[in-house]
């Protein structure tokens, strides 16, 4: 009985021992493969889900299927990811926090020069409800989107599309 106990303690040693050892060997291909798969510019719909419910209310909640489908508005425009060319409107990476009228190599109105804005979601809003309203003289022709909810499906979308920081 000793002697049986002795082996099963060892057997069961031996076993740790292993699983440690595949442990240990395994993680670093592991980590290779989702560092690689994680590209920036390909978020599944996953990593859009994770990233719209960390958001602040009202836009942890928001409609991102409908965001995308408004914001087929705005991409005749403007493009969303790092590094992406500015269109007849400027690229829009980065636009939480950003002041108005910064992005690079864009020939922006002198209204907007001058605005002084620095851009956050309330200010957005207003900005899509009516540009010319918002800012009479600016360069974005856009009739404006009237319904609050669509709005703000459409800056939910840009909140998660522009690498928006909670
Ligand atoms: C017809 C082209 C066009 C469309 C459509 C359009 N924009 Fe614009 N947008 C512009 C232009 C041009 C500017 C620069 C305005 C200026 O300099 O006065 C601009 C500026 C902006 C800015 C400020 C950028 C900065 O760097 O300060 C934001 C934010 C913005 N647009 C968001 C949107 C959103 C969101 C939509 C869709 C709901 C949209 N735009 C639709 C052309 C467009």
């Amino acid at each position: 009985m000793r002697h049986l106990g002795l082996t099963l303690t060892a057997l069961a040693l031996a076993a740790v021992t292993l699983t440690g050892c595949n442990k240990s060997a395994s993680p670093p291909p592991a980590a290779d493969q989702s560092a690689s798969t994680a590209a920036p510019t390909a978020m599944s719909d996953a990593d859009k889900a994770k990233a719209l419910a960390a958001l602040p209310a009202p836009y942890n909640t928001a409609d991102l299927s409908n965001g995308e489908s408004k914001f087929a508005l705005c991409s005749t425009c403007h493009s969303l990811p790092a590094g992406a060319p500015n269109m007849t409107g400027p690229n829009l990476h980065g636009i939480f926090g950003r002041k108005a009228a910064t992005a690079p190599n864009f020939a922006y109105s002198d209204v907007l020069k001058a605005s002084g804005w620095t851009w956050d979601a309330a200010r957005i809003d207003t900005w899509i409800t009516d540009p010319k309203v918002a800012l009479p003289g600016t360069k974005m022709t856009f009739a404006g989107l009237k319904d609050p909810k669509d709005r703000t499906d459409v800056i939910a979308y840009l909140m998660v599309m522009t690498g928006f920081k909670p």
